[in-house]
């Protein structure tokens, strides 16, 4: 290798040949070139999708871009028999609702000031309109309230005086409406409210366990940002209440009865019906610094990892025996490496992402349902719907390990999206991945993750000194100390300073000043500081280790993270 500098070789290439020139071109140069296109490519995606919604389909809720027409999904979410649709009602602007934390993070102030104030006079939820509580609250609420943080940081994004808490005021407008879905015995929320009239005579009892583990982030952070403790206590009752439903193995199931908390399906894995409720255990812990989350996280992770790790695959088994029951992958499994980055266990998270690549390369896009044990497509689920968790999962791997692998994963996700599905008015659904027939639908997440994550695969810059944890809507909320119940015990200062060279120790220490001077933002929100907790990188950048001298402190939890037997700096075995 020379060095990438030197001014003497470069004239003695220049003299050889173009192509040894070409190599002289550093690698480092080649991938930062190819994340400039990848970027640039990514973001035409958006506006292609963004651009067309906003001329054939707001204020609806989601885009027809086969037909260049619209559709007022919000009431479909989840309504797969759309029982109980209201004739009157008109959409409330969803995917630009879901786009604004994506147009920030590409830079477009302009345009999220004019989506801001638009939504800020003519949103309204006084609406006769039954939603799926789940669904409204990812997309709305959280889009709303991540939006609403947005606005107010230090960036000044907006037109000074313009912006009164408008999204905010909005959020919490929607939080009232979701309160009495958790009026039942149990605690448990009702999976289905009517946002004007609360929850309907004879509305169903069955919910999933997604439906109600998945509500504290939002909920949590609403009741930060306003100071109504409400919401957050309805959503921590209801996860306690879903927790102590766990069997003796640490399994759940997947839906449940919200009057009598009682299973209704004892199969359970991490796709449909679950995924989240695993995401929102580690987010919550996260975000919000309690033990109690922390804790359930991690028995329920070993228990997946016991009950439902197959090879590098994931299946479906009996919460009370841990008998498998299902060999299939879904596609929304594929958002579990993504998670596991997130507590260190990289390697795990590596062979996994691999596995399910492989079946994206085999078929072009990722199928709904993969039946593994018969290495074929289920019969019925054959569709593609533009989902996210793939492109996400490989954006957590490459920013952990730096392996420009994963900049090709997601150049492969980005030509499949562009050559499948791309169409003259916007992106459309794929139903069946093996003739690539398409649906007339671009989902809303379509704008809020998948191009968000892949942009953010290859264009960090948002990130930059700022530390936020993503819904799983992938709408960013930021680590505020302010936020956490108590600082976690590794925020001592003496624990680490004897591993770490004098000036690693300065960054860290002012945890006890409880800012970390090198992630500081300017100023916070609403005046408060706002920090990036402590982080201390791995002495690695691919985050290897032989001793625990090797690893250093994470960002977003502040816990020491140590060395695990595969070789990895993670937290998980802290
Ligand atoms: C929805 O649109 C229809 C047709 O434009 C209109 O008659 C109706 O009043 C609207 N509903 C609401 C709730 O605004
Ligand atoms: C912001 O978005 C609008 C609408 O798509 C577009 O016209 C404008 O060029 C964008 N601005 C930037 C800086 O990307
Ligand atoms: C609210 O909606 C109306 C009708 O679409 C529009 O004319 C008005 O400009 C909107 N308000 C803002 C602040 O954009
Ligand atoms: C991921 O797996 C591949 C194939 O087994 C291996 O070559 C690569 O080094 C692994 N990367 C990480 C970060 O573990």
């Amino acid at each position: 290798m020379f060095p990438r500098n030197s001014g003497t070789w470069f004239v003695f290439f220049l003299l050889i040949s173009p192509t040894i020139l070409y190599k002289a071109m550093s690698d480092e140069d080649r991938w930062a070139a190819k994340k400039k296109r990848m970027s640039d490519k990514v973001r035409k995606m958006f506006y292609h999708a963004y651009d067309n919604y906003m001329i054939y389909a707001f204020p609806h809720d989601e885009l027809k871009p086969l037909t260049k027409t619209y559709t007022n999904s919000l009431v479909e979410l989840g309504n797969l028999r759309l029982e109980h649709l209201p004739p009157e009602y008109n959409g409330s602007a969803l995917t630009l609702i879901e786009s604004l934390s994506s147009l920030v993070i590409m830079g477009n102030n302009t345009e999220f000031e004019r989506a801001v104030l638009w939504l800020s006079e003519n949103l309204t939820f006084d609406i006769d309109a039954r939603i799926n509580l789940f669904e409204c609250n990812i997309r709305v609420l959280g889009g709303l309230v991540s939006a609403h943080i947005l606005a107010t940081d230090s960036t000044n994004r907006l037109v000074q005086g313009k912006y009164k808490k408008q999204l905010l005021n909005l959020a919490e407008d929607l939080g009232h409406r979701f309160l009495p879905a958790f009026d039942t015995p149990t605690g448990l929320p009702y999976a289905w409210i009517n946002l004007k009239y609360g929850v309907m005579e004879h509305e169903t009892t069955e919910t999933s366990t997604s439906g109600c583990g998945s509500l504290i982030l939002e909920m949590g952070v609403l009741s930060q940002l306003t100071g109504d403790p409400r919401f957050e206590s309805a959503a921590l009752r209801a996860l306690r209440k879903l927790w102590s439903m766990r069997s003796s193995l640490n399994l759940l199931g997947t839906t449940l009865d919200v009057g009598t908390g009682e299973w209704l399906e004892y199969s359970s894995g991490i796709g449909a019906g679950v995924d989240s409720f695993y995401e929102y255990l580690v987010k919550a812990y996260i975000i919000f610094g309690r033990d109690e989350f922390w804790r359930m996280f991690q028995s329920a992770y070993l228990a997946v990892e016991k009950y439902f790790k197959h090879g590098s695959w994931y299946h479906e088994a009996d919460m009370r025996t841990g008998q498998p029951t299902y060999l299939q992958l879904t596609s929304l499994q594929a958002f579990w490496p993504g998670l596991q980055v997130l507590v260190g266990d990289i390697a795990a998270a590596n062979s996994s992402h691999r596995e399910f690549f492989s079946v994206w390369e085999r078929f072009g896009v990722l199928p709904e349902r993969y039946l593994l044990d018969r290495q074929m497509l289920h019969p019925t689920e054959k569709y593609y719907p533009l989902r996210p968790e793939l492109a996400e999962s490989t954006f957590y791997l490459y920013h952990a390990t730096k392996d420009p692998w994963y900049l090709e994963v997601g150049e492969s996700i980005v030509n499949s999206l562009n050559s499948y599905t791309k169409v003259e008015g916007g992106f459309a659904s794929i139903r069946d991945v093996t003739t690539m027939q398409l649906e007339d639908h671009q989902h809303s997440f379509f704008l809020a993750e998948t191009c968000k994550y892949l942009y953010l695969l290859f264009d960090d810059s948002f990130l930059v000194d700022r530390n936020y944890i993503f819904t799983t809507e992938g709408h960013p909320f930021p680590v505020v100390s302010a936020w956490h119940e108590r600082l976690p015990e590794a925020y001592i200062p003496t624990y680490w300073t004897d591993v770490r060279d004098e000036r690693q120790a300065k960054r860290a220490s002012p945890m006890s000043l409880q800012v970390c001077p090198a992630t500081a933002l300017k100023s916070g929100l609403g005046g408060e500081q706002v920090e990036s907790a402590c982080h201390i990188p791995d002495v690695r950048a691919d985050h290897r280790c032989l001793v625990e001298k090797d690893c250093g402190v994470d960002a977003t939890t502040c816990r020491r993270r140590s060395c695990s037997m595969a070789g990895y700096c993670g937290l998980w075995w802290a």
